[in-house]
């Protein structure tokens, strides 16, 4: 598919996962091929002005980091016009911006007019970094306010005639945070507002099969993937397979999964040093582990690491421990293997999904924009 003025090798993009989706994270799963476009996680736009130390850490990339986007986030129209030209002058192929619903329905007494108005300083902001920029500028939204609001189309009808390059949506609306099912239709409702640029859906798709499901259904060009890269880092290399040839792939054996995990540690050492980039990567290893089988001396051991021994010793311990789920060849025995994942709009309705219990914890930060 085109983004703008880029051909992408394929229609699957990583979703920023804020405090995730970081160098060391995007160079991991990229190796792994399938992945056609990675954003980083979410700037404010005046600390990356500020040349802020957290904020520069969060668009560091590196030359096997391409193509590239920044997102970012901030409500000052200057700001976010000059943010976007520190990003072109970074080496990024694009700007994308954290938009939320634009409508605050709970004010919303003026109707239509407070919405338009809303409508208009979004799309004179965005119109501001456009013209600043020669990169494409996207934006990432939800599908609306609520349930009687899915203000989304409009959204992105206005912002392709401002010209805006691709737009992001997630299939659900502000109101619904993380739960409940995405709303394929919603997705389509956006596809089908804009003439020209491609809509990318997104939404808890886990499998290669969720990702096919909600192409076929919504019409969106390309799927964007967050949650689902953490239970399955090959997602993006599988479902391009699927979409390719028809043929599904099984998940990755244990042994690759622990290959993936030790390269996706060794880049937090590399990236963030040994002691520092050990304490982060605490929160990361547990994603690994919820698709390993019986895990639990894994994820009390990991939480405690300062440092590479700290982690290998974790790693060799555990799998000694292991070793009693197997069969002689060293295989997971087929009563402890975990359950297979499903999409929430894959499940008929009213099942719960097994993964819900399973779910990311989403940080604190401006989520209502996410
Ligand atoms: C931990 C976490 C961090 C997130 N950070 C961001 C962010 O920085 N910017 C953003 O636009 N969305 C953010 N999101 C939303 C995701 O990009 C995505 O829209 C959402 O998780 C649904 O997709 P998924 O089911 O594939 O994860 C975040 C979500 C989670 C769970």
């Amino acid at each position: 598919m085109r983004l703008g003025p880029y051909e992408l090798s394929s229609n699957l993009f990583l979703s920023p996962l804020a405090g995730y989706t970081n160098l060391p994270m995007r160079l991991t799963l990229r190796e792994l091929g399938g992945l056609g476009w990675a954003t980083t996680d979410l700037v404010n736009a005046r600390s990356l002005i500020e040349r802020n130390r957290i904020a520069l850490k969060l668009v560091a990339s590196a030359p096997g980091d391409r193509p590239l986007a920044i997102q970012l986030f901030g409500s000052v129209p200057e700001e976010m016009r000059d943010a976007a030209v520190i990003c072109q002058e970074m080496g990024a192929q694009s700007v994308d911006i954290n938009m939320g619903c634009p409508v605050k329905k709970v004010v919303n007494i003026g109707g239509g007019s407070a919405m338009m108005n809303e409508l208009d300083k979004t799309a004179a902001l965005v119109r501001g970094m456009i013209d600043a920029v020669k990169i494409p500028v996207t934006a990432k939204m939800r599908l609306g306010w609520d349930d009687d609001n899915l203000t989304a189309p409009d959204l992105a009808r206005v912002l392709e005639d401002v010209g805006v390059a691709a737009i992001f949506v997630h299939g659900r609306t502000r109101a619904q945070g993380f739960s409940g099912t995405v709303n394929l239709a919603g997705i389509r409702s956006v596809v089908q507002a804009v003439k020209n640029i491609p809509v990318i859906g997104n939404g808890d798709v886990t499998t290669p099969e969720a990702a096919k499901h909600m192409l076929d259904e919504t019409g969106c060009a390309g799927v964007s993937i967050g949650r689902g890269a953490f239970y399955d880092p090959w997602i993006f290399r599988r479902t391009e397979h699927l979409l390719r040839t028809g043929e599904s792939t099984p998940e990755p054996d244990f042994n690759e999964r622990l290959r993936v995990l030790r390269r996706h540690f060794e880049r937090y050492l590399e990236f963030y040093g040994e002691e520092h980039g050990a304490r982060l990567f605490r929160k990361v290893a547990p994603w690994y582990a919820k698709r390993f089988g019986p895990a639990k001396p894994f994820k009390t051991g990991i939480i405690t690491i300062t440092s590479r021994a700290d982690f290998e010793a974790v790693v060799a311990s555990y799998l000694k421990w292991r070793a009693q789920f197997c069969d002689d060849a060293g295989n997971l025995l087929e009563k402890f293997a975990p359950q297979p994942m499903t999409a929430s709009f894959m499940l008929p309705p009213g099942e719960a999904n097994a993964l819900d219990r399973l779910a990311i914890p989403v940080p604190k930060g401006p989520v209502d924009t996410w």
